[in-house]
């Protein structure tokens, strides 16, 4: 209970008011300084600095929903924030900061897109999206913000923290884990769990994960800056068939766009569009075209007029229509943060998929904006956001949410104009939690080795942040680059979650054929060996959608405990059974680090036969695989995209590696690969397992759900015996197939 002083009639107005001055300190001071912990998760606790900022608190644009305090945070749980006030040690200006001890010997990962290694103890990172173009190790922030930090102990258990604000905030790892955000004060969650994937499952759980993609999008991609007029789409498209090199998507850039407006079309270069998308699903290629947020202000221009009459555009701080230079040139932008203008971009695309579009790519979307220092809005333009976003504010607030909204809204008039197939959608510009609009890639890189070196980190720290489906411009956007380089880049890149070719405009080709035959051969087996492995990569996005786990993870998610993994970034595994280490150097000089042997047994060195019959790994510029010793990885027969070889459904592979008892499992998740049945249980999961009993191996398949039938099919079964040898055999999938050998 807080004391009063007493206060008669007869006290001087002076003393009265000092008196109550106190009171209130007494009564509040304690109270108002206390950091408020509630529990909102199994093992997830939000604080807040004091009663006053939780109760001012903005809504969370992080979380997929509103989350409620389940009760107070458990005791002694394991991560305490301290809450202060401090300079930006990028900028000096005064912040809120919150800073985490870590223990000696904590690796700290994730803070988003980031270029430079895997591991970022040391590191400053800066949420603040930013147009980047031809970016390096010396940059703080890219296209993308995840004020997120995933903390693994030296015991191999993990923390996570999440600064929940929008604001700009800057991620310092150089002592311990320090936000140092503008704006208001902000709540940090924090999640405790026994691993690493546990913490990235309950980021999935509060951020929410991706919609489970459409086949196609899982395949290659090929894109440049850009590809016309449509006979040269088509050029590309035919050579990759012609040349029996594995693609399922080719991508439209600014060009196609009249006058770069968006939802135009230059009648010149793209005249029929929707027959342009005819013909390229009769090869079976699907399209992404290109839309961005600036549109032009220019009268009699559907999409101007129709957004000013809506008043749809966002506002410089006077309440007028803020205007900046884009590639159309002068242009105004969507106010992607209140409701109305989101329904309104959303119908902009009925007509335009109509012409047959499967995906749409949001760029430019920090919002990039052309001729400024800054190179974006002015940080006190006027958002018109609405209540559940906290209401109207400045941009210094929406500005790490512009390209995501943005995003969220194409992504629903994608959906409502296509209600059966599932959305594509690929935003330059995102946020934590944006996975659950669309895929991101690390956008304007550059053709020089050290873009190759990063790729690995780049990707892997972004699935470390809750976005599982990204990749870099294989071949490098900025710069040519050459052969050798493009083969090692491919060469791995063909493995990565996101893979799509990609390059600027003025630079040379840069198709798998490009840079001639030797290159071309490395290219059709790296993206040959991602089809095989397309079984495996499904189940793994599958399982992105369901649980929040990442696709492609960190060497050391094999084994957390392992100090010697904690800075492999030359390496990643796919799900727990695949490891893929490339050489990212010139020179080749660095060496793997691999996990230790599981029960004795070492990580097996297994690869494809290509296509000319010789075995993947005599090619040096494809990265090495391995599988893990209890592992089934369930590979199928090369084909060229989604659909094609009806046969490809007859025939699967089981690719086993036997632990020290014998022992091995894997399991395999199908669907139709398009369409929202499997929500109604249209799918399949199996797991196989294999078994050694004296001199065989049996393999035994069983459901573990849906009601999708079996497809009749061959099992063909290859097993790496812990000897060395390998072994194979054949039976009907669903059967139990036994393969003999003698000791
Ligand atoms: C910038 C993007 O990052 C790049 O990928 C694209 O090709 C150009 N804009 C042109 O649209």
């Amino acid at each position: 209970m807080p004391h009063h002083a007493t206060v008669s009639r007869k006290t001087p107005l002076h003393a009265k008011l000092f008196l109550l001055l106190v009171t209130i300190c007494i009564a509040t001071a304690p109270a108002a300084a206390k950091v408020v912990a509630e529990r909102i998760g199994d093992g997830v606790v939000r604080y807040f600095q004091n009663e006053q900022a939780r109760e001012n608190t903005l809504p969370s644009l992080a979380l997929d929903h509103p989350r409620p305090a389940l009760g107070d945070a458990p005791a002694g749980f394991a991560v305490t924030p301290v809450f202060s006030t401090g300079p930006s040690a990028l900028h000096g200006d005064e912040r809120f900061v919150t800073t985490i001890d870590i223990q000696p010997g904590t690796s700290l990962y994730g803070t988003g897109e980031t270029p430079g290694p895997l591991l970022r103890n040391g590191r400053v990172t800066e949420c603040w999206n930013y147009d980047a173009y031809g970016y390096d190790d010396s940059y703080h922030n890219l296209y993308t913000s995840h004020p997120w930090v995933l903390a693994v102990r030296p015991d191999g258990t993990a923390f996570g923290v999440l600064a929940d604000t929008t604001y700009r905030c800057e991620i310092d790892l150089t002592e311990g884990i320090v936000f140092r955000a503008d704006g208001p004060p902000h709540p940090v969650i924090v999640i405790d769990g026994p691993t690493p994937k546990d913490v990235l499952q309950k980021l999935g759980e509060l951020t929410g994960t991706i919609e489970m993609p459409p086949r196609w999008a899982i395949g290659y991609h090929q894109c440049r800056y850009s590809y016309f007029p449509d006979s040269r789409v088509k050029e590309v498209a035919d050579t990759f068939r012609a040349k029996h090199i594995p693609a399922d998507v080719i991508w439209m850039d600014i060009d196609y766009m009249d006058g770069f407006r968006c939802f135009t079309f230059d009648k010149d270069k793209f005249p029929d569009p929707a027959g342009l998308n005819a013909y390229l699903d009769s090869i079976g290629f699907s399209n992404v075209w290109m839309i961005d947020p600036g549109i032009k202000n220019e009268e009699g221009y559907f999409v101007h007029d129709s957004g000013t009459k809506a008043n749809v555009w966002v506002q410089d701080k006077d309440g007028n229509e803020y205007h900046g230079y884009v590639w159309p040139g002068e242009c105004v932008f969507p106010d992607f943060t209140n409701k109305n203008v989101r329904s309104w971009w959303s119908g902009l695309y009925t007509d335009f998929m109509a012409n047959g579009i499967n995906g749409v790519w949001n760029d430019m979307n920090e919002p990039a904006v052309f001729n400024v220092a800054t190179k974006t809005m002015p940080e006190d333009n006027i958002h018109r956001a609405d209540p559940e976003f906290g209401g109207p504010g400045p941009h210094a607030r929406f500005h790490n949410v512009y390209g995501m909204l943005m995003v969220r809204a194409t992504r629903e008039g994608v959906m409502a104009t296509n209600p059966d197939k599932r959305p594509f959608v690929l935003s330059r510009a995102n946020y934590i939690g944006g996975q659950r609009y669309g895929a991101t890639w690390t956008g304007d890189n550059t053709a020089n080795w050290y873009h190759v070196d990063v790729s690995i980190p780049m990707m892997l720290n972004l699935s470390l942040s809750g976005q599982p489906f990204c990749g870099p411009d294989i071949g490098g956007f900025a710069g040519d680059g050459d052969g050798a380089m493009f083969a090692r880049w491919i060469g791995f890149g063909a493995l990565m979650p996101f893979s799509r070719g990609h390059t600027a405009k003025g630079n040379i080709n840069k198709e798998p054929w490009a840079f001639g035959e030797e290159v071309e051969a490395t290219a059709r087996r790296a993206l040959e060996r991602r089809y095989r492995l397309m079984p495996m990569l499904y189940t793994l996005f599958e399982e992105a959608h369901r649980t929040g786990l990442p696709v492609a993870r960190p060497t050391f998610f094999a084994d957390p405990t392992d100090p010697a993994l904690r800075s492999e970034d030359d390496s990643f595994l796919l799900g727990d059974n695949l490891l893929v280490a490339a050489d990212v150097t010139p020179g080749r000089e660095r060496v793997h680090i691999l996990p230790r042997p599981v029960g004795g047994v070492a990580w097996r060195r297994f690869d494809f036969p290509g296509f000319d019959g010789l075995p993947d790994s005599t090619d040096p510029d494809l990265p090495t695989l391995y599988i893990r010793p209890g592992g089934i990885i369930p590979a199928a027969p090369v084909h060229e995209y989604f659909g094609d070889r009806p046969d490809q459904r007859d025939e699967l592979t089981l690719l086993v590696c036997l632990d020290a008892d014998g022992k091995a499992s894997g399991t395999l998740y199908e669907d139709a690969g398009e369409g929202w049945g499997f929500r109604d249980g249209q799918y399949l999961r199996t797991e196989y397992t294999a078994t050694r009993m004296n001199n065989e191996i049996v393999v035994q398949t069983k459901t573990l759900g849906g009601k999708m039938k079996r497809p009749d099919r061959t099992l063909k079964v290859r097993v790496l015996l812990p000897d060395g040898r390998e072994i194979t055999g054949a039976g009907r999938d669903g059967r139990r197939v036994r393969v003999a050998f003698e000791d």
